[in-house]
């Protein structure tokens, strides 16, 4: 036999689960059964399901709508244009917060992407022709443009990256990159400090950056990286921006969290999975924590001009399964049900744009529409204890929003 051969014979044997691939005749395989009859050897049956899975998930995709509608179900409508507006999106160097960052950018007042032949007039002329000449940046002419937005990314060269794409692809170029490692309550002090001393303004914070399935380890400041990253960096930082919020009212936050919350415990006696851990169940906890803190956030801050949502984007192509190769199967296993990044961030832009669901401040939603959640994410001492529990690990006023709004 070749070297080809045999390397062919090896990868036969090996799907045939064979143990001696030496002894395969490639032509005329048999197996040999366990009561010793020789039977002749077909695909293995998981090579036909390899075969069947693609064959009949297409079919299923193509022939029935109703998939198809699954996946594109919960497109955020809304028109509303947020020129002059102030934008943060957390980890919007990749998949849903850069998708989210790139929408909220493009709303500007005239943008070229929403001129109809109608609107062709000798402001449309200069609104197009403005920023191709690098000034769309002078007063009046950023009306002209969406939001101004802050990519708070932990990877300055990813997020600088992302913004140029940003700015080509809307012509916005009021799409800027500030450091923010949600990992280091220092690195989240310092990018608050640095955006209340830049900006007069704040009108969408999106908490959207999140980590998944990450091996064991702690934050800068001993917390559990999920617990740490997903709930405490966000909290913290929401802490820490809301004046700016409360006076560029209204204003929102939206929390992106997930339909796994419902797998979520928050065990206070192991917020930093010392005493027993697991990867999975750090995050959905983490995800809970999401949405109490949207629902204890919305109730302290009733009366006031700020509201709040939290968010289940779907099952979402992303890199957030990085640190899982078998969640990274399952995604390409089944990859016709699973959206795109830009079809995830509808539900964060639904929250952030939509007029007129202000009332329903500290809701969960998925697909652009109310959601359900777990009984342990709607229970209210459980929400208190965890916001009381956040302010002492962080070093906060437990009663500081409540205290603020009466002021
Ligand atoms: N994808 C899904 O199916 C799915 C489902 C439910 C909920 N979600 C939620 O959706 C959100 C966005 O996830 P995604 O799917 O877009 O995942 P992703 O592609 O992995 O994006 C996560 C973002 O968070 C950033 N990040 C991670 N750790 C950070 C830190 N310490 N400080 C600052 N930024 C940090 C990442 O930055 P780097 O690029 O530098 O790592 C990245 O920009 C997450 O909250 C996730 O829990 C996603």
């Amino acid at each position: 036999m070749t070297e080809e051969s045999t390397k062919i014979a090896k990868i036969w044997s090996l799907l045939n689960c064979r143990q001696d691939p030496g002894a395969l005749d490639v032509g005329t395989a048999r197996r040999q059964t366990p009561g010793g009859r020789k039977k002749r050897s077909g695909p293995p049956s998981f090579c036909l399901l390899f075969l069947a899975y693609p064959i009949s998930s297409s079919t299923i995709y193509f022939l029935t709508p109703g998939s198809r509608k699954m996946l594109s179900c919960g497109v955020c409508t809304s028109n509303v244009q947020l020129s002059g507006k102030v934008a943060i999106v957390t980890g919007a160097n990749t998949g849903i917060g850069k998708e989210t960052a790139k929408d909220l950018a493009r709303r500007g007042k005239c943008t070229c992407s929403q001129l109809t032949s109608a609107d062709v007039s000798p402001l449309t002329v200069i609104v197009m022709v403005l920023p191709r000449l690098g000034i769309a940046d002078w007063f009046p002419f950023r009306w002209f443009t969406g939001a101004r937005v802050y990519l708070a990314c932990r990877d300055m060269q990813k997020g600088e990256l992302v913004a140029s794409e940003i700015q080509a692809t809307t012509g916005n170029s009021q799409v800027l990159v500030r450091k923010l490692d949600l990992a280091d309550t220092k690195s989240i002090r310092a990018f608050a400090e640095g955006f209340l001393a830049e900006e007069k303004y704040l009108h969408i914070l999106i908490n959207n950056a999140g980590v998944m399935m990450c091996p064991y380890s702690k934050t800068a400041d001993g917390f559990e990286m999920h617990f740490g990253v997903n709930h405490l960096g966000h909290f913290l930082l929401t802490h820490l921006l809301l004046e700016k919020l409360k006076e560029s009212g209204p204003s929102r936050v939206v929390n992106v969290s997930s339909l796994a919350h419902h797998l979520g415990r928050i065990h206070f006696h192991n917020l930093h999975g010392e005493k027993f851990y697991s990867g999975g169940l750090a995050y959905c906890h983490s995800k809970l924590a999401n949405i109490l803190f949207t629902k204890e956030l919305a109730r302290r801050l009733k009366g006031s001009r700020v509201t709040t949502y939290s968010v289940h984007p779907g099952t979402v192509h992303s890199e957030l399964i990085r640190h899982s190769t078998a969640l990274k199967w399952l995604w390409q296993l089944f990859f016709f049900f699973i959206k795109t990044p830009q079809q995830g961030a509808q539900t964060s832009l639904y929250c952030a744009v939509t007029e007129g669901i202000e009332g329903l401040s500290g809701s969960h939603f998925s697909d652009c529409q109310l959601a359900w959640v777990s009984s342990q994410a709607g229970n209210e001492t459980i929400a208190r204890r965890l916001w009381d529990v956040s302010c002492d690990l962080l070093g906060l006023p437990m009663d500081c929003v409540s205290s603020s709004i009466m002021d």
